[in-house]
């Protein structure tokens, strides 16, 4: 997909079944090559990169309060809402969308953006 790609032409993939995921938990489900943390707040599901960009700790694993979640291992907080990080917004995680749709959970996830690697060093 190039980066110009819409990404309302992403399908979205089922995760898993309404209710599931117990009201202020989350949990981690593979989708397009990504692993995404999708959340239940008890009335609405949200769903984010599952990797703490401090040191890669796996967010869907943390508590959830609040609309937030905390990392596990260093207690850096999210937004559910815009994957903000609570302590300075500029810094953010991926957010999806997610529906429920019938009796399943589903997310919308592009696929990752290929990471650029330098090139060779200017002599
Ligand atoms: S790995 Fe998430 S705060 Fe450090």
């Amino acid at each position: 997909m190039s980066d110009t790609a819409n990404p309302s032409d992403v399908p979205f993939t089922a995760v898993a079944k309404a209710g599931a995921i117990p009201a202020g938990q989350g949990r981690v489900f593979e989708v397009s090559g990504r692993l995404v943390a999708v959340f239940f707040d008890g009335e609405h599901y949200s769903a984010i990169d599952d990797l703490c960009p401090h040191m890669g700790a796996s967010l869907g694993s943390g508590p959830m309060t609040d609309g937030c979640v905390t990392c596990p291992w260093h207690a850096w907080r999210f937004r559910l809402s815009d994957g903000a990080w609570c302590d300075n917004p500029q810094l953010r995680v991926d957010v999806f969308e997610v529906r429920v749709a019938g009796d399943m959970v589903e997310v919308r996830v592009p696929p990752a953006k290929p990471v650029e690697l330098p090139t060779s060093r200017p002599r």
